[in-house]
């Protein structure tokens, strides 16, 4: 939530800025704004909308500056308006700031700064950051870099901030606690943004801020201290990061693009892990721990949204294949209840953006209570893949559609990697059996390859269904969480009402919704629970539900009771998620692209939710 970038060196600033802005854009796109560095003038641009208007609102202005810094909002405190806009003046003028995250304590901060005469035109937490800094300045008579570390004292909350001062034009402060970020270091030339996406088409040398970790920018050098003045020596890592993997590459979107990636990621996902030749699985994490899962007595998955669905598939994967009782919860809840927690416990966080605030303290909670974490991220040297005892990255690549998909199927194909892994040193998983899951799963890219070719067919469905006012998902058993992800890609990008539900559960209130006029999408591939989800499908017909199925290729029972079947290739049941999903992907992006709707930033939604 929130994008930050800056930049200091021998470039013009502006451009690299607003580049920056743009990639960033999928972090909140309410507002945005840039501050420059021009001749000595501290200048402040901002505006309501995408990055696209701020753009237009300074194509005509002085922007040849070498210094400067950007920020693109998703509002927290105050409605999205120019005024709440970042970058941030203090009162006086001399200081600028951008900020990613929540100041809790702001207003207690700001009646004391108003009681010092400090004026106020926004109603963010951001400003009041930016004039404690000039009053911690005024009052001790500091220079700007002393100033920001006393204020991070004083605030409480999250932020990832960058502070530029009329008095220091040749510097950048920044700080960070909670909400990422990263500099790059490039030949004379520094970048600071949330992620590396502004970075990387510069240089491939970065240094990911710690929390508490102040960076000062300037001479030509960056310098690390912490909170408590202690210089730190800054870890240079090199960048893996594609420019392409960033970009459309032809697609109408992102999200588009990233759905027809996955039989790729999901491949990436399991290279060096699946070891057919081998005969064997392997996943480093996992091998560190592996007396630790072998006599865990629960695992506890804790995520939010689509990467709490993944969590439920693998629910289904850890008891079928293991044997293991697992608890799937939202982060958020799980972090308020007072869980039972012991040593023995295993806690599984799933999170793509390696973000969320409330997966994050989740986390904090269970590592306090001395649970193992096991981390699922999608964004390497993320603060949950940080905070984590050990884990495994899905290598999906950046996903830069608000609404995920491909980082889905490769969480799923990590977790089903991970509960065979487990199944197999629990004892709980014949070698035969595993061996056929080991070879079905090697066969999962190609089936989803297969499953895309759909696309034409779906788009047909699409146009008929695409200006109704609600949708239902069913499925059973492993396809119950395909539904609720069903319902859930459908809402966020096409604004359309869907409800997913485990198709038995529709008895119970649901099909009260059922009319001529109700499309039920029935995820009914040939499992376990077929027969059961084909008696489902009859109830619905008998309300004259108008259905959708999803069934394996070749089921010609279903054919005669749906209005419309969407055939995928056949794949064992506990990885028939991975395929099963294609279609409904497809389908609510196309639904939501003929609805006229910003399939790839979603109104009131953010990629990487930093705020609780
Ligand atoms: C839905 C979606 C969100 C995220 C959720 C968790 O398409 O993208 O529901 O899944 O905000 O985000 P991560 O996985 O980054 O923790």
């Amino acid at each position: 939530m929130c994008g930050i970038v800056a930049y200091l060196g021998h470039r013009q600033a502006c451009p690299i800025i607003l580049k920056g802005l743009h990639r960033l854009e999928y972090r909140g796109y309410d507002s945005a704004g840039v501050a420059l560095m021009n001749d000595g003038e501290l200048n402040v641009y901002k505006k309501k909308g995408k990055v696209a208007e701020l753009e237009n609102y300074i194509a005509e202005k002085d922007t040849h500056a070498r210094v400067g810094m950007g920020h693109t909002r998703w509002a927290t405190h105050g409605e999205p308006n120019d005024t709440n806009a970042h970058p941030h003046y203090s009162t006086s003028e001399r200081i600028a700031i951008i900020h990613n995250g929540i100041i809790e304590n702001y207003a207690a901060l700001k009646t004391h700064l108003q009681q010092q005469g400090h004026e106020f035109h926004s109603d963010t937490d951001t400003e009041v950051f930016v004039n404690l800094i000039e009053e911690i300045q005024t009052q001790n008579h500091c220079n700007l870099e002393e100033a920001v570390r006393l204020a991070l004292h004083e605030v409480v909350g999250a932020y990832a901030i960058v502070v530029m001062s009329r008095d220091a034009p040749n510097q950048l402060i920044a700080a960070r606690k909670g909400s990422p970020m990263v500099i790059g270091i490039g030949d004379g030339e520094f970048f600071i943004a949330s992620d590396a996406t502004p970075i990387i088409e510069y240089t491939n040398e970065v240094v990911y801020v710690n929390d508490y970790e102040i960076a000062i920018i300037r001479d030509g050098r960056l310098e690390l201290r912490s909170k408590e003045d202690v210089e730190q020596t800054p870890y240079i890592q090199k960048l893996e990061m594609e420019l392409d993997s960033i970009e459309k590459g032809g697609y109408e979107h992102f999200m588009l693009k990233e759905i027809f990636e996955q039989p790729r990621s999901i491949m990436d996902s399991m290279r060096g892990r699946l070891e057919m030749n081998a005969g064997h699985l392997n996943m480093g994490g996992f091998r560190a721990y592996e007396q630790k899962f072998v006599n865990a007595q629960r695992i506890i998955v804790v995520a939010c949204g689509t990467s709490w669905h993944a969590g439920l598939v693998a629910e289904y994967l850890l008891e079928d294949l293991a044997r293991i009782p697992v608890e799937v919860e939202y982060a958020s809840e799980f972090r308020y209840r007072n869980p039972v927690i012991t040593e023995r416990d295993i806690v599984i966080a799933i999170s793509q953006s390696g973000e969320t605030a409330d997966t994050l303290a989740a986390i904090e909670l269970a590592k306090s209570k001395g649970a193992t974490i096991f981390g699922i991220c999608n964004v390497v040297g993320s603060s949950i893949a940080r905070a984590t005892d050990a884990g495994a990255y899905t290598h999906a690549g950046p996903e830069i559609g608000v609404a995920s998909t491909k980082a889905f199927t490769a969480q799923v194909t990590v977790l089903t990697l991970l509960a065979m892994l487990m199944g197999q040193k629990r004892g709980t998983l014949t070698d035969t059996k595993l061996r056929e899951l080991m070879v079905e799963l090697d066969t999962i890219p190609a089936k989803v390859e297969q499953a895309l070719k759909l696309d034409d067919e779906i788009r047909n469905i699409a146009a008929v269904f695409c200006d109704v006012p609600n949708f239902l998902y069913l499925g059973r058993g492993y396809n119950f969480p395909v539904a609720l992800e069903g319902a859930l890609k459908l809402k966020e990008i096409s604004y359309i009402h869907a409800e997913g539900y485990p198709a038995a559960e529709m008895k119970h209130g649901p099909i009260a919704l059922i009319d001529e006029n109700m499309p039920v999408v029935v995820i009914a591939t040939r499992d376990s629970s077929y027969e059961k989800v084909v008696s489902n499908i009859q109830e619905v017909k008998a309300r004259k539900g108008r259905i959708i199925a999803v069934v394996t290729e070749g089921d010609d029972v279903i054919r005669n009771m749906a209005e419309f079947v969407i055939e995928v290739p056949y794949t064992s049941e506990a990885l028939v998620p991975l395929v099963s999903v294609i279609p409904l992907q497809l389908l609510s992006y196309h639904i939501a692209v003929m609805r006229g709707c910003n399939v790839d930033q979603p109104r009131n939604l953010a990629k990487s939710v930093t705020v609780e």
